[in-house]
C-alpha cells in the first residue's frame, strides 16, 4: 500500500489527479488496537468514502482469537456491509512473465479472463453457520449456501455488461448437477440473458469442469461469472496461469445510486505474506494495479489507469521481477524499488 501511497502523491503532484486519502486499521492490526477486526468508526469512514483501497489481512499471530473477530471477518464486514456484490478479477498474463506460468507459453501468452464473483452470499454468509456439540464425542458443521433471485440476476447484469465490452461470451458457472442454489443460478442467468443481454454468447458450465478446463485451456474464457465460493477457488487458480498471485488487481462493486455512483473497494487476490512481512521484498504490483482499477471504475480516470497499466508492463519487459516472479537473467527487485521503477516509467 505504501507504493499506492506513492503513485496518489505523484497523481496530486502532477495534477493528474485530486485524491484526499484517509487510512485506518483492518485485520490483525485492527484486533491489536480496539479488540476488533474493524471498528464502527473505521466501517463509517469507509461508508463515506468514494472507493477504499485494502491492503491484505491475516497471519498466525490472529490464529488464536474469537472467530468473530478474526482479521477475516474484517474484510468480510467491509464487503457486506458496503454491499460490495460485485467483484472483478481479472486474470491478465503480461507476455513478458508468460514463462514464469506454471502452463506452457502458448496456453497463457495474452490471456485476457474476467472472473466475475459474487462477493455478498451464497455460503460465506448464509445461516445457519455453526458447529454443534452432539453431546456423544461428535460435533456437526453447518454452513448455508443460499441465493435468492435478485442476487443472481444482478451478478448476471454485471457479468453481461462487461462482456459487450470485451469478447462477448459470457461462461456461468454453478453445480446445478448437485445444488439446488446450482439450479435457481442456471435458471435465472438463463431468463437475464434472454431478456437483456441475448446478442451476447452465454455459455453454462458446471463448476468443476470450469475448474479443469482453465488448466486445459484457459484462452476459450472471456468472462466467468460464478458464486462466492467457487469464485474464491477459480480467481486463485486463474490466477496461477498469469505468473504469480502477486501480479492480480480485483475490484469490488456495490449497485449504481441514482447518481450513478457505486461504493468500491478494490484489493489484490493474493492474501497477506507474513512469512515476508516488513522485508520490502513483497510484489506490490496487484496492489498497484487495484489502484488502476480504482482510477477506472471510481474516478472515471480510464486514460490513467490505462498508462499505470502501460507502466507495471514497460518494467516488466525491461526485466524488473520481485522475488515471486524472478526468473533467470532478470534484475530482482524489492517492494519500493519495484515502486521506483513504475513511477520512472510513468514520469518517463
Ligand atoms: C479472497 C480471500 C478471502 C475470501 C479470505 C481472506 C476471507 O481468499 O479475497 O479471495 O475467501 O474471500
Ligand atoms: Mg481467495
Amino acid at each position: 500500500m505504501a507504493q499506492v501511497e506513492r503513485l496518489v502523491q505523484w497523481a496530486n503532484e502532477t495534477g493528474e489527479a485530486e485524491i484526499a486519502t484517509a487510512s485506518d486499521l483492518v485485520g490483525g492490526a485492527a484486533y491489536d488496537e480496539h479488540g476488533e477486526a474493524v471498528s464502527d468508526a473505521t466501517m463509517e469512514k469507509a461508508i463515506k468514502a468514494d472507493a477504499v483501497m485494502l491492503g491484505a489481512v491475516g497471519g498466525p499471530k490472529w490464529d488464536g482469537v474469537p472467530y468473530d473477530k478474526r482479521p477475516e471477518a474484517g474484510l468480510l464486514r467491509l464487503r457486506k456491509d458496503l454491499e460490495l456484490f460485485a467483484n472483478l478479477r481479472p486474470a491478465i498474463c503480461y507476455p513478458a512473465l508468460a514463462d514464469a506460468s506454471s502452463l506452457k507459453r502458448e496456453l497463457v501468452d495474452g490471456l485476457d479472463i474476467m472472473i466475475v464473483r459474487e462477493l455478498t452470499g451464497g455460503v460465506y454468509f448464509g445461516e445457519p453457520k455453526e458447529i454443534t456439540d452432539l453431546g456423544n464425542g461428535q460435533k456437526r458443521a453447518v454452513d448455508t449456501q443460499v441465493y435468492e433471485t435478485y442476487e443472481i440476476e444482478r451478478i448476471a447484469r454485471v457479468a453481461f455488461e462487461l462482456a459487450k465490452k470485451r469478447g462477448n461470451l459470457v461462461h456461468s458457472a454453478e453445480k446445478r448437477n448437485v445444488m439446488k442454489t446450482g439450479v435457481l443460478w442456471h435458471e435465472v442467468v438463463t431468463q437475464i440473458h434472454k431478456d437483456e443481454f441475448s446478442d451476447v454468447q452465454l455459455q453454462h458450465i458446471l463448476a468443476d469442469n470450469c475448474a479443469m478446463q482453465l488448466i486445459r485451456y484457459p484462452k476459450q474464457f472471456d468472462v466467468i461469472v460464478t458464486d462466492n465460493l467457487f469464485g474464491d477457488v477459480l480467481s486463485d487458480e486463474a490466477s496461477m496461469a498469469t505468473g504469480s498471485l502477486g501480479m492480480l488487481p480485483s475490484a469490488s462493486l456495490g449497485a449504481e445510486d441514482e447518481n450513478g455512483r457505486r461504493k468500491a473497494l478494490y484489493e489484490p487476490v493474493h492474501g497477506s505474506a507474513p512469512d515476508i512481512a516488513g522485508r520490502d521484498i513483497a510484489n506490490p504490483i496487484a496492489t498497484i494495479a487495484s489502484f488502476a482499477m480504482c482510477l477506472r471504475y471510481s474516478f472515471d480516470l480510464g486514460g490513467l489507469a490505462d498508462r499505470i497499466e502501460g507502466a507495471i508492463a514497460k518494467v516488466l519487459d525491461q526485466g524488473y521481477r520481485t522475488a515471486d516472479i524472478m526468473q533467470d537473467g532478470k534484475h530482482e527487485v524489492g517492494t519500493t524499488q519495484m515502486g521506483d521503477a513504475i513511477l520512472a516509467a510513468l514520469k518517463g
